[in-house]
């Protein structure tokens, strides 16, 4: 294996403010390279225990550039959508001195262009589900009434998990047009809009760090997207997650492998556009194969505080190794042990909720009874600190992730230490996880 090149001290700025980066920031915090932490502005309660703040404007290029030359930062660690289709990779990087982990837009328009990643998938003839796209009102709600077996409507920009609407009734496909289309509910983000087949069976998210030229897969993640326990109600962000998972085969992955990233990165090669990031397929095993439902260009949240939670190995060195075409001078092993993580969300999410009510309890919750080499991370989503005390500023409050040696028994602690979690209104699923053996 070839010697990775990489500083021995390097500075980093993680852009990003809920619990993927505190997830993140804490699996940082363990390198050996790392210089000085800085996080944005905004960033939730926990980050802010583990990096100093920017005191720049990131929207302020001019200054943000000269103030990241002032701190030699040498590595810019991006988690959310938001920058990459704002194209921060490409606005932040001065290679070889600043590198970012992180896709440029173009690579990005997998994730923030839905009817992009149709179009590229379709032309790779990567597996996925039929679909058709509308600008119009009238045409949108003359096709859906032909969907009578069900539909699913979906806004084809960035919306934060909530754009997608799964549609059983010629009705409810209706509703789901006018939302985007003539209520404007999701902005310009749903102006245009997907109509797709409706898919069946249970889902796995498949990541991979990808350097433009070689991947690694990471260990596969089970999400839960449905607010509900047993699946219900509207979707969400995520309301927990564990890997790995008992659906993600060898065997599977290695289909994924061969028919979902690798003709998708080569197709954007040939529109040279090299994919440098977190690829992430969101992957519907149905009857007839394995489908993408969609892709991000990003770790997911939650399924990255399993995911780092079990990463051995030195995450500055991995984010170094993607930016600069490096990952084949890596190694990536995860620990055997099992992760799951459990969402405590604010009453009334993914709707409107409260702010700021006091929470209660992460000692309590840390302090949950466990065995020998099992243990308990609580990651910080919306959260803030208000005259000293730590109080809820989104849907999704804390992530508390548990590891132990079965899949069922981190669930079943993470369960245990996510009752000790105190707010007004604090709900999560009961369901996370217990499928699991
Ligand atoms: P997406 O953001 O595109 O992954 O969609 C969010 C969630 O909606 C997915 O995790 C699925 O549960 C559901 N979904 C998306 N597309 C489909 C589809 N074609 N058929 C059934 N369910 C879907
Ligand atoms: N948990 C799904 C996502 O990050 O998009």
């Amino acid at each position: 294996m070839a010697k990775l090149r990489c500083p021995d001290t390097v500075n980093v700025l993680l852009l990003g403010t809920g619990g993927r980066e505190h997830a993140l920031a804490w699996k940082l915090k363990k390198s050996k390279r790392l210089g000085k932490l800085w996080v944005e502005p905004g960033a939730n309660a926990g980050i802010l225990e583990l990096g100093q703040v920017c005191p720049e404007p990131l929207n302020d290029l001019f200054r943000m550039t000269r103030w990241c030359e002032r701190e030699n930062i040498a590595l810019v660690v991006i988690g959310p959508e938001g920058p990459l289709a704002a194209d921060y990779a490409t606005k932040l990087e001065d290679y070889p001195k600043r590198v970012v982990f992180g896709p440029t837009k173009a690579a990005a328009q997998l994730e923030w262009d839905k009817a992009f990643a149709k179009q590229v998938m379709r032309a790779a003839s990567v597996p996925t589900a039929d679909s058709r796209v509308f600008h119009d009102v009238e045409q949108a709600l003359a096709y859906v009434e032909t969907r009578v077996d069900g539909c699913v409507v979906k806004a084809t920009g960035l919306c934060a998990g909530k754009g997608v609407m799964v549609c059983r009734t010629v009705a409810e496909a209706q509703r789901a047009v006018e939302e985007c289309l003539v209520k404007k509910s999701f902005g310009d983000e749903g102006k245009t809009i997907l109509i797709e087949d409706l898919l069946e069976g249970p889902e796995v998210s498949v990541l991979a760090l990808c350097d433009g030229s070689d991947f690694w897969i990471l260990d596969a993640a089970q999400d839960h997207k449905r607010v509900g326990e047993g699946d219900t109600g509207p979707n969400t962000g995520g309301m927990g997650a564990f890997s790995p998972t008992p659906k993600a085969t060898e065997e599977l992955l290695r289909i994924v492998e061969r028919d979902v990233l690798v003709p998708t990165i080569d197709a954007l090669k040939r529109m040279d556009i090299p994919f440098r990031g977190v690829l992430y397929a969101g992957i519907m095993l149905t009857p007839a194969g394995p489908k993408v439902l969609e892709f991000n260009t990003r770790f997911g949240d939650p399924e990255t505080q399993p995911i780092l939670a079990r990463l051995q190995g030195d995450l500055v060195e991995l984010c170094w190794a993607t930016a600069t075409k490096q990952l084949s001078a890596v190694d990536l092993r995860f620990d055997s042990r099992a992760a799951c993580c459990v969402m405590v969300c604010s009453k009334g999410y993914p709707g409107n909720y409260a702010k700021g009510v006091e929470i209660k309890g992460l000692e309590a919750a840390r302090a949950v009874p466990r065995g020998q080499g099992e243990e308990i991370e609580i990651f910080h989503s919306g959260t803030a600190r208000r005259n000293g005390s730590l109080v809820t500023a989104g849907g999704r409050v804390l992530g508390v992730t548990a590891l132990a040696s079965t899949g069922a028994r981190a669930a079943e602690l993470a369960r245990n230490a996510a009752a000790c979690i105190e707010f007004d209104g604090a709900f999560y699923r009961k369901d996370i996880g217990r499928q699991l053996a």
